[in-house]
């Protein structure tokens, strides 16, 4: 009968071990026991960039990178994307389930409760240069809200953690609504709690001297989209920097500034704001082909191309270049969109591409609704972490509530020199006598 297990030769004492397989996983911890002498610390698995290593076991987000499918709970993103709406997904990460009708009239109106931030949070925004970039704001904001709520510390105390996820989920708009009013030199607006979450963050970035903001229905639901298509990707680069973080147990604000940090990236979330420069270098569509050159001799990337995880079309930028339509209707085309197009079509149809299965993901084209929405490029990868906002915390939970959970302590094989002769300064860079 077939065993769940693995057999292990190692040939270098002819020893074998029979390691348990479960979930098609081996556990690494297992492999210590593979040493040739005893006083060894046995054997480690390698795996820079964590490529092929299960860091968690978790229950929230599924993704099949070979097929392009991505759920959430157990619910595919397109259907979440056309049926549900951003608040509701957030209480369905955060969760487990979708919310009753009495759930979710008060989770909506916990997260309301909490969008304004305290005044000093205001003053301490204030004191950023006037050019300041707003993702280098949100992250030293979100950090210094912290210190804000000292008892956020309490993060085994469900009721006080319950708290912080709604206020950081509140929160996180606002602040980031007020870093580009800064950046403009205007009066920040404060919420307006009749809007929807999206039509809100709308009113605090556009709202002029009417005395009532109107957000446009096409807009607030693009934005709506764009958030639940963010809402979560499971273990990647700045889920991970929350997990590492949360494991040394602080609060979450700081775990989320962490995060923050991670996703401020180019090779991240910070890929958006690149693809609109990499569209707008380019230029023209004649320009393509020379790029295309660029990219296949390694001279350049083309942002908004290739994923870890995705060796198909990202079913995001499949959803995101349908609403980028919607988008246009109200704000007229956005002059890189043929540019965008046409270099999709190339890149699709080149060996480079498909042989590495290299394909659009969800930033290719969400920039570029941004853009046509008023939206400063600066402000793309602040859009992505107020929409990653309740999957990173839905980790976080997961995390803390997790059994196996230990502080985040890797391994490395250190091949450096071992035992030097510390050598005086005067001494060094002489020459040794023969
Ligand atoms: N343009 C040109 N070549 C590429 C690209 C690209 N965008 N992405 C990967 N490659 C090539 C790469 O040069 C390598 O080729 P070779 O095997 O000949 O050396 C091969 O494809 C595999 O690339 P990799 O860098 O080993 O792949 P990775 O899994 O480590 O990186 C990635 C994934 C997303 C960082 C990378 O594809 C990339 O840099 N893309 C551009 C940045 C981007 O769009 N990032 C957003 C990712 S999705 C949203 C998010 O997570 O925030």
């Amino acid at each position: 009968m077939a065993k769940d297990t693995l057999s292990i030769t190692d040939n270098r004492t002819g020893k074998n071990y029979e390691i348990p397989i479960e979930n098609d996983t081996i556990r690494a911890a297992d492999l210590k026991q593979i040493k040739v002498k005893d006083d060894d610390f046995g054997m480690m698995s390698y795996d820079p960039a964590f490529g092929n290593t299960a860091a968690c076991i978790s229950r929230v987000t599924f993704i099949d990178g070979d097929n392009g499918i991505l759920q959430y709970r157990g619910y595919p993103i397109e259907v979440l994307a056309e049926k549900s709406n951003f608040l509701e997904v957030s209480y369905l990460l955060l969760h487990g389930e979708l919310p009753t009708k009495t759930e979710y009239d008060q989770w909506v109106h916990n997260i309301i409760h909490h969008t304004i931030v305290h005044e000093n949070i205001k003053r301490f925004m204030d004191g950023f240069r006037y050019d300041a970039h707003p993702m280098g704001m949100l992250l030293g904001t979100v950090g210094a809200l912290s210190t804000f709520y000292p008892e956020a510390k309490d993060i085994f105390n469900k009721e006080i953690r319950d708290i912080q996820v709604h206020r950081l989920i509140a929160k996180m708009p606002t602040m980031a609504a007020f870093a580009y009013r800064h950046s403009l030199g205007m009066p920040y607006v404060y919420p307006d709690n009749d809007l929807s979450y999206a039509g809100n963050f709308l009113n605090m970035l556009f709202k002029m001297t009417e005395l009532k903001y109107k957000p446009n229905p096409a807009i607030e639901r693009a934005i709506d989209i764009l958030f639940i298509l963010h809402a979560d990707h499971e273990q990647n680069c700045s889920a991970s920097a929350m997990r590492n973080v949360g494991s040394s147990l602080p609060d979450p604000y700081s775990a989320t500034a962490a995060a923050i940090a991670a996703l401020y990236g180019p090779l991240h979330g910070g890929a958006n704001e690149g693809v609109l420069q990499m569209l707008k270098e380019i230029g023209s569509v004649k320009n393509i082909p020379e790029y295309i050159k660029k990219a296949k001799s390694g001279e350049f990337r083309l942002m908004g191309f290739g994923h870890r995880v995705y060796k198909s079309y990202d079913p995001r930028a499949k959803i995101i270049k349908e609403i980028a339509y919607d988008v246009f209707e109200v704000t007229g085309k956005n002059p890189l969109l043929d540019i965008a197009l046409e270099l999709e079509k190339i890149a699709l149809e080149d060996e480079y591409f498909v042989k590495r299965k290299l394909y659009p993901n969800v930033d290719f084209y969400s920039g570029l609704i941004y853009q046509s929405m008023g939206i400063p490029l600066d402000m793309f990868t602040v859009l992505f972490a107020i929409g990653r906002t309740p999957g990173w915390l839905a980790q976080w939970i997961e995390l803390l509530e997790d059994p196996e959970r230990r502080i985040a302590r890797p391994r490395q094989i250190y091949l450096g020199e071992m035992d030097r002769k510390y050598v005086p300064m005067s001494e060094r860079g002489k020459k040794k006598k023969a």
